[in-house]
């Protein structure tokens, strides 16, 4: 089914200056951009998004390593979108993930993991009302 996905560039990623290489793997996997803003989140806004993981003993360096530098955050549009955007994206930690995904590619380490994507239809709905108002994300 078409589905949106919320995809969000981490700061490494950002900094590294491979924003457009990871939106080619996003275009040649036929994923099409239906929004996208750059913002240095605040610490209240990475705690809230990633509110779920609050008590993960991993929280409070992810959040630190989130507002660090800016990010590029995008709704992906596309068909099976949350779970093509996993797959490109590889195994959250880039030790497992298979070659030639992103992180295998540009991430330097479990928190400094180059990308998010949404893990599943229903927290991808939650996570684009997040961060785009319902006008500012365009079907294509
Ligand atoms: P992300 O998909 O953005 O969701 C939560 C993030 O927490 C995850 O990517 C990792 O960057 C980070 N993280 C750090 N340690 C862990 C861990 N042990 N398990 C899962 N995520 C972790």
């Amino acid at each position: 089914a078409l589905e949106r996905t919320l995809s969000i560039i981490k700061p490494d990623a950002v900094a590294k200056n491979v924003v457009g290489e990871i939106y080619s793997r996003f275009e040649k996997a036929g994923l099409k951009v239906a929004a996208a803003r750059m913002k240095h989140l605040s610490r209240a806004e990475a705690e809230g998004f990633y509110a779920v993981h609050r008590e993960r003993p991993f929280f409070n360096a992810l959040v630190e390593f989130m507002i660090s530098g800016p990010v590029m955050i995008q709704v992906l549009q596309g068909e099976g979108a949350v779970l093509k955007n996993r797959e490109l994206m590889g195994a959250t930690n880039p030790k497992d993930a298979a070659a030639g995904t992103i992180r295998a590619d540009f991430a330097d380490s479990i928190d400094a993991n180059a990308v998010h994507g949404s893990d599943s239809l229903e927290n991808a709905a939650i996570e684009v009302a997040y961060f785009f108002p319902a006008t500012d994300v365009y079907t294509r």
